[in-house]
């Protein structure tokens, strides 16, 4: 009634909706290495004997091999990767195989892998990232003079540096680098010998098994440790406030290559030209990156969701955390690496930068605090007089400093010629010396700090 396509009914659709090796095949390393930590530390702990353990490690040795070679088998009978491996391994070396799994459950060996393989990839996330962080402080003190419009609500509203606005992203990603490690540092226990969910019988050494794999420790609890998935989460919701960064500066670059900004040429090898219109060059990378983001934020929610209404301990919903994880892990990689390209290679157009900065009336604020730095004006008042000459200006259809003495001290008195010197944007980026400010000096002292977080010398 119900098969359709499923000829073989119920059974065929059980081995399809059951079987994992599909996706976590992607284990296979993790899962060769954590069942070599555990029989060696069965041999060590004489639960298995010598010989047998060595027996396994050089079966465990082959079917690496193969999966090396040949890719992993995917047979749905085998349900997934351990699975399979083990299969193999009975056939390459016999019933003896058959000892490997001794003290051990499968869920402990997925929770073991898992978190190996989420490891891997925060410290390959990590590389990627301190990439980026250079591209930004070489940019960034390449351009520590460049004057550009800072916006606030896309408005027009104090002029800024490139180097200061590069230098923002750099923070962003140094604390997005900072939550990746904190992440590490959470993860970084191992499950294995919790075994199904109570421990084991067995006289194991969970010390042993922790130190060969690179964990700190041994988990605390065999419920927690077979049951939680909160490493996963955790590298989740670090992706996705790293992906929301990128997706943020990506929008950037999407409005600076914009012909009206005119901020930026995009590089050739991350642009794309219109299939109809010869003139195009679209910032597709840009765009894929702001995309991806929301994929990457999509996969933490999917998780969330999976696990949020499971008791203890393993549940086979549980096999569902690792296609979103896996997904977010790659398209977090490859936006990081088109990231590090664009700003690597973006062609800065400082002159049309400058002239947008002198647009707007960026200055305003300036001349609001010359009137309070030597008229000794208060700030509110100073404000007025500024709205006053910023309209005057206006409907005369040019920029502040192009009034006369005449009309700024027939708008307020109080204002001589030394007020000339406060309102290019030149002098109102050197003005914002404050710490952390844009003034090209503060910039500077922002990227040395960063080269030598970064040790680039
Ligand atoms: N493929 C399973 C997963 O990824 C392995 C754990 C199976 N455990 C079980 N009790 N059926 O979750």
């Amino acid at each position: 009634m119900w098969g359709g396509r499923f000829a073989d009914g119920p059974n065929a659709i059980m081995r399809e909706i059951n079987a994992s090796i599909p996706f976590d095949q992607a284990l296979w390393q993790q899962d060769i290495a954590a069942s070599k930590a555990h029989v060696a530390m069965l041999a060590a702990c004489d639960i298995v004997s010598d010989a047998d353990a060595e027996a396994i490690i050089a079966g465990l040795d082959k079917v690496a091999a193969e999966y090396e070679a040949e890719g992993v088998p995917e047979n749905w009978d085998l349900e997934d990767i351990h699975m399979t491996t083990e299969a193999r391994l009975a056939e390459l070396i016999g019933p003896v195989a058959g000892r490997l799994h001794t003290a051990r459950s499968r869920n402990d060996q997925v929770a073991t892998d898992f978190r190996l393989w989420v490891r891997d990839m925060v410290d390959q996330t990590l590389a990627g990232l301190t990439e980026l962080q250079k591209a930004l402080v070489a940019r960034a003190d390449e351009h520590a003079d460049s004057i550009m419009p800072g916006f606030t609500h896309l408005q027009t509203a104090q002029p800024v540096t490139l180097g200061h606005h590069l230098m923002a992203y750099y923070e962003m990603v140094s604390r997005d680098v900072a939550r990746f490690a904190q992440a590490r540092g959470r993860l970084n226990q191992s499950p294995l010998g919790s075994a199904a969910l109570a421990g084991t019988g067995f006289p194991i050494d969970r010390e042993m098994t922790a130190q060969a794999l690179g964990f700190d420790a041994p988990t605390r609890n065999s419920l927690d440790a077979v049951s939680d998935r909160d490493f996963a989460l955790d590298f989740l919701t670090v992706a996705s406030q790293c992906a929301l960064h990128l997706s943020r500066l990506a929008e950037e670059f999407v409005i600076w290559a914009s012909q009206p900004f005119g901020f930026v040429r995009m590089p050739d090898a991350l642009s794309t030209g219109s299939s109809i219109m010869p003139q195009k060059k679209n910032p597709d990378a840009a765009e894929l990156v702001r995309g991806h983001a929301g994929r990457i934020i999509g996969c933490q929610t999917a998780l969330m969701v999976t696990m949020k209404g499971l008791p203890l301990a393993y549940s086979k919903d549980m096999q569902d955390d690792k296609p979103p994880v896996f997904e977010a892990a790659g398209l977090l990689q490859l936006c990081i690496a088109a990231m590090t390209g664009m700003v690597e290679g973006a062609d800065f157009k400082t002159d049309r930068m400058r002239q947008a900065a002198e647009l707007g009336y960026a200055t305003a604020t300036d001349l609001a605090d010359w009137l309070v730095r030597e008229a000794d004006i208060p700030f509110r008042e100073a404000h007025h007089i500024t709205g006053a000459a910023v309209k005057l200006a206006e409907g005369k259809g040019v920029a502040l400093e192009a009034l006369s003495l005449e009309e700024l001290q027939a708008i307020d008195a109080r204002i001589d010629e030394r007020v000339y010197t406060a309102l290019s944007v030149e002098a109102s980026v050197a003005a914002r010396k404050s710490y952390g400010g844009t003034a090209p000096d503060q910039v500077r002292a922002q990227v040395a700090r960063a080269r030598s977080e970064l040790e680039m010398g």
